[in-house]
Formats: C-alpha cells, sequence, structure tokens
C-alpha cells in the first residue's frame, strides 16, 4: 500500500516539523563570554559577567554575591554594549550607580532578582508554609549575610556555568560545618533542553539558576526550607504569577506544573523577561524520578516591598529604585508531607530560569508525537487499507464475473 503509507509518513513529517517549529523559537543564536570580577584583581568579592550576543543586540547578566545574591538582566540593542564597574563605589556604603552599562540609549529593558532569605520551619504537619505557627520557624537563613567562596574556581568556559557556594557568618549551632547553600549559574547559546531532570527547556535568551542546599544540617525533625524570592521591575512594569499545566512525557514524568513570573507590560508575542520553574525539586544530586520534592509557591506579593539593603541591583538601579520601580516577592517551599524529609538525603536542589523574551513552553515531546500517529493514523490506515481489500473483491468478482461471460 504504497499510496496509505507515503501519507501516513508525511502526516509524520507535518507533526514532525511542527515539532520543531514549535520547539525551537527565537531562532538566532548567541555567542556567551563570561568574565569574573571585570576590573578587579582579588577574589575576595564576586561579580560574574555573561556578555551573550545576538544579532543586533546583546543580553548582560551580572550574577552577584555581593550583598543578597542577585541576578541582572539587562538587554540592549547594540552587539558592542559593555558593563562597567566602579569598584570604588561598588564596595562602598553607597553604590548607586557603581554598575552601568554602556552605551546608556542602547538599553532597552533592566530587570532585577533577588534571592534575599531562606525560612527552615517544621513541616512535619503541613506543606502549606502560610499554614506553619510561627513558633515551628526557626531562625532566618538572611542570604545577604552569608560568606562566599571564590566563584573564580568554580568557571568553567566550557560548560558556561559557575557556583556561588556560601555558608551562613552566624551559625550558633554549626549547622553550615558540613554544608551550604549554593546558586549554580548556566548560560545558554542555543535553545534546547537540560539532559537533568527536571529538563528544563530554555532559549539562548534564558539562563538556569539552581538553588542548592547540600549537608547544612536541619535545626530540628521535619525540617522543610523555603526561599524568598524579590523581582524588581523598571517603572510602567509588572511582574504577574502565571500557571500553566505542564505535559506529561517522557522528559517531565509526573510534572503537570509550571509556574512563571512575567512582566505585563510585555506583548502576547515577545515579553520582556521571566522566572520560570517547575513545581518540583530534587533530593538527590543526580536527580531521578523518585527524588522529586513537590515544590509550592504562593501569591505574589506586590504591597510595600522593599530589597535587602544590600544588593547590586542598589548599584544599577540607583537612588530611584524605591520611587521608580516595582518590586515584587514570592516564597517558594520545598517538600511536603508525603515527601521524605530533607534530613534522610540532606539535599535540596531546584532550578529555574531567567530570561528575556517569552517564556520557553513545552510542546509534545516526539515519543508523544509518534504515539498520536499511531493512534490517529491506525484507523486512517486500517480505512484505506479496508477499502483497498473491497476493491480489490470487487475486481476481482469482476474479473471473475467477466470471465464467466467471455466463456459463456
Ligand atoms: C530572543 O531575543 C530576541 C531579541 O534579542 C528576539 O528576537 C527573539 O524572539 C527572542 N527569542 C525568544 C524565544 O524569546
Ligand atoms: C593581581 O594581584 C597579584 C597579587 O596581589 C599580582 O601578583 C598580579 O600581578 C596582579 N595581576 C594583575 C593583572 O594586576
Ligand atoms: C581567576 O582565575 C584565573 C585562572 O584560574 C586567574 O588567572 C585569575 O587571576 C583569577 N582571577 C581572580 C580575580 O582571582
Ligand atoms: C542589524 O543592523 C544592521 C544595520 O543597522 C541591519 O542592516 C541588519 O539588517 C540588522 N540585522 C538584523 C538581523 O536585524
Ligand atoms: C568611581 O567612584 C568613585 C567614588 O564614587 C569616584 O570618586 C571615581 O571617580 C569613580 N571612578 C570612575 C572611573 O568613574
Ligand atoms: C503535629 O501534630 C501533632 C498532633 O496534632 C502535634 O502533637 C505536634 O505538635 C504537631 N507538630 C508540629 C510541628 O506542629
Ligand atoms: C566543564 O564542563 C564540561 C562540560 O560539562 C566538563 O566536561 C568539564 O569537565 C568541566 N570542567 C571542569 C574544570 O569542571
Ligand atoms: C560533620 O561531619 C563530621 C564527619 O563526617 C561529623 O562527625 C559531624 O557530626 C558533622 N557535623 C554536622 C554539624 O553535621
Ligand atoms: C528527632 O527524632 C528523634 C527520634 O525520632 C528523637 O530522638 C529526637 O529527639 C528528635 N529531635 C528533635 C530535635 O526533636
Ligand atoms: C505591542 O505590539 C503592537 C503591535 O504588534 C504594538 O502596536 C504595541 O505598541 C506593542 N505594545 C507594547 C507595550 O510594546
Ligand atoms: C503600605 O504602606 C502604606 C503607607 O506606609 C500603608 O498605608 C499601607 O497600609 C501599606 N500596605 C500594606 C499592604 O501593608
Ligand atoms: C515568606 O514567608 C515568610 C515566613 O512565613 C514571611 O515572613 C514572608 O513575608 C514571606 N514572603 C513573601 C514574599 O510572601
Amino acid at each position: 500500500m504504497p499510496g496509505s503509507s507515503g501519507g501516513c509518513l508525511s502526516v509524520l513529517c507535518l507533526l514532525g516539523s511542527f515539532y520543531l517549529l514549535a520547539g525551537d523559537p527565537g531562532g538566532c543564536c548567541r555567542k556567551v563570554s563570561l568574565q569574573y570580577n571585570p576590573g578587579l584583581n582579588s577574589s575576595s568579592v564576586n561579580l560574574l559577567h555573561v556578555r551573550a550576543v545576538g544579532c543586533n543586540n546583546t543580553l548582560h547578566y551580572v550574577w552577584s554575591s555581593i550583598g543578597a545574591p542577585t541576578a541582572l538582566l539587562v538587554y540592549t540593542d547594540s552587539e558592542s554594549s559593555a558593563l562597567r564597574v566602579n569598584w570604588t563605589k561598588l564596595l562602598s556604603p553607597s553604590p548607586a550607580g557603581a554598575i552601568v552599562v554602556e552605551p546608556a540609549g542602547s538599553v532597552l529593558y533592566s530587570t532585577a532578582v533577588v534571592f534575599s532569605r531562606v525560612f527552615e520551619y517544621n513541616g512535619a504537619n503541613t506543606s502549606d508554609l502560610t499554614a506553619v505557627h510561627e513558633d515551628n520557624f526557626y531562625p532566618t537563613y538572611d542570604l545577604a549575610d552569608f560568606s562566599w567562596e571564590s566563584v573564580n574556581r568554580t568557571l568553567n568556559e566550557t560548560a558556561l556555568s559557575a557556583t556561588f557556594q556560601g555558608v551562613s557568618v552566624s551559625d550558633p549551632k554549626g549547622a553550615f560545618r558540613n554544608g551550604s547553600i549554593s546558586f549554580r549559574v548556566t548560560a545558554y547559546e542555543e535553545s534546547s533542553r537540560d539532559t537533568l531532570l527536571p529538563r528544563l527547556l530554555h532559549t539562548a535568551n534564558s539562563s538556569k539558576v539552581e538553588f542548592i542546599v547540600n549537608r547544612v544540617a536541619p535545626r530540628g525533625n521535619g525540617s522543610r526550607f523555603a526561599l524568598e524570592i524579590i523581582t524588581v521591575e523598571e517603572k510602567g512594569g509588572r511582574k504577574t504569577l502565571e500557571s500553566l499545566r505542564s505535559i506529561n512525557d517522557e522528559y517531565t514524568p509526573t510534572i503537570f506544573e509550571v509556574a512563571q513570573l512575567v512582566s505585563d507590560a510585555r506583548n502576547d508575542s515577545a515579553g520582556p523577561s521571566f522566572l520560570q520553574w517547575k513545581a518540583t525539586a530534587y533530593s538527590s544530586q543526580n536527580a531521578m524520578r523518585e527524588d522529586s520534592y513537590h515544590c509550592r509557591y504562593y501569591p505574589l506579593q506586590t504591597a510595600n516591598r522593599t530589597l535587602p539593603r544590600l544588593s547590586i541591583a542598589h548599584a544599577y538601579f540607583g537612588e530611584a529604585l524605591a520611587s521608580q520601580h516595582s518590586v515584587a516577592a514570592i516564597n517558594i517551599s520545598f517538600g511536603s508531607e508525603d515527601n521524605e524529609a530533607y534530613e534522610e538525603k540532606g539535599y535540596l536542589s531546584w532550578s529555574a530560569l531567567i530570561g528575556f523574551g517569552t517564556p520557553p513552553k513545552d510542546t509534545f515531546s516526539p515519543l508523544v508525537m509518534a504515539i498520536m500517529v499511531v493512534a490517529l493514523g491506525t484507523p486512517v490506515v486500517l480505512l484505506v487499507a479496508g477499502s483497498f481489500v473491497v476493491l480489490l473483491v470487487q475486481k476481482k468478482r469482476l474479473e471473475e464475473m467477466a470471465a464467466k461471460d467471455h466463456l459463456a
């Protein structure tokens, strides 16, 4: 049946190319370079500049652990825009204006994401952070008060990654004697899907940040952690929280939800920026499906939010930050009553994408596509095959009748 199998193939091709088109938006790749503490010959503080050059535009990511760990994202319409850091000013008590992207006229959009605090609480009875009684909270870890190791030695130019690893400075119970909290940053040159769970789909316009709690001693039984994230949006812009159903396929088994913070000033086709994550975290470095923790997020708080007193966001946005920018904050907690407690493995990792433009969106995977093609295609094939057989039989009958007629 050459006709019907050809038809089936072209359906497959059609769906396949649809998948490729939908799964690989953006087109243009970026040339990414990493620079550690540009203009400073010291590794006592950490500032990582990720420069991602595209066609007629550049995305600058500035990650720093000076104060609370912060990512700045600056989009310029020039391939030669550059980051300038005035270190004297940056390390002074009034850092406003210490970080600039030049030429100033090329900057079209900028935003910041600040990782401010880590909460630890007894979550034995509930996975809902807001339902936990205040007596069940341990003293909060303020990430601006952490001491961070040199990022320089973790720089990997091949993988385009680096790790900010820190310990609490005031640590009366010695929880950080063997452990640390880290932010592992990865930049991308093109659209693809991570090989590791939760297999986030990324574009060249995004970077990944992994929040890792590794061997930090829990301060009690049934300990759970939560992370507070603060975003800064320029005047006029505002972040909104969206939830998307995810497709349960071989890439992300059992994960049904993707959440994202997007700027509502965006056009539906191309938004300025996003923070996107899957509602899952993992209790193992080599995450497997069974190591997943449920991750839960809470309403975005927009009223009267302020930034931690120390963050490179102040150095970039300057004095106008409070009056001209909108600040929003969100909590994300890890683990539920059904999951094993943190103390069992002493490890927690959660990943998110920070990026410019439209957030990546999952489409059907090739396997699901193939199943759909088979499921939809089989009846068609049967129908075609069936009518073919009917035709053959009829033709044979006619021939036989004709032969009989002939004989007669
Ligand atoms: C990435 O950014 C460029 C502009 O620099 C834009 O044209 C493109 O559509 C963006 N891609 C995605 C997937 O958002
Ligand atoms: C950086 O500092 C070290 C010691 O303080 C010095 O030996 C080295 O030459 C300096 N490098 C540069 C590029 O200034
Ligand atoms: C970072 O590491 C490189 C090589 O490992 C070294 O040459 C450079 O001086 C280091 N930079 C700082 C600021 O320590
Ligand atoms: C980049 O800019 C140049 C000069 O302004 C223009 O000719 C070219 O078409 C632009 N390329 C893209 C991909 O926008
Ligand atoms: C850096 O900042 C200091 C303190 O604000 C200022 O005195 C100095 O001129 C600045 N340096 C440059 C190169 O702008
Ligand atoms: C959990 O619930 C039990 C029974 O209601 C109670 O005894 C215990 O104190 C609760 N623990 C926490 C941390 O709330
Ligand atoms: C850098 O990353 C590449 C690719 O992931 C890896 O093969 C390599 O071992 C890494 N290098 C270092 C120094 O960790
Ligand atoms: C740190 O590790 C050592 C050796 O593995 C262990 O004896 C000690 O109890 C650990 N301390 C904490 C606070 O976990
Ligand atoms: C944790 O649980 C163990 C046994 O389940 C108990 O012996 C220990 O006292 C508990 N620790 C705390 C801090 O409640
Ligand atoms: C959104 O796009 C439309 C046309 O595509 C344009 O007219 C409008 O100005 C854009 N709005 C913003 C906020 O960029
Ligand atoms: C925000 O601050 C204003 C003035 O300080 C106050 O009137 C208002 O009640 C606050 N709103 C919230 C939600 O705390
Ligand atoms: C996060 O949760 C903590 C503890 O309940 C609370 O103090 C804080 O205000 C919350 N932050 C946000 C942004 O909801």
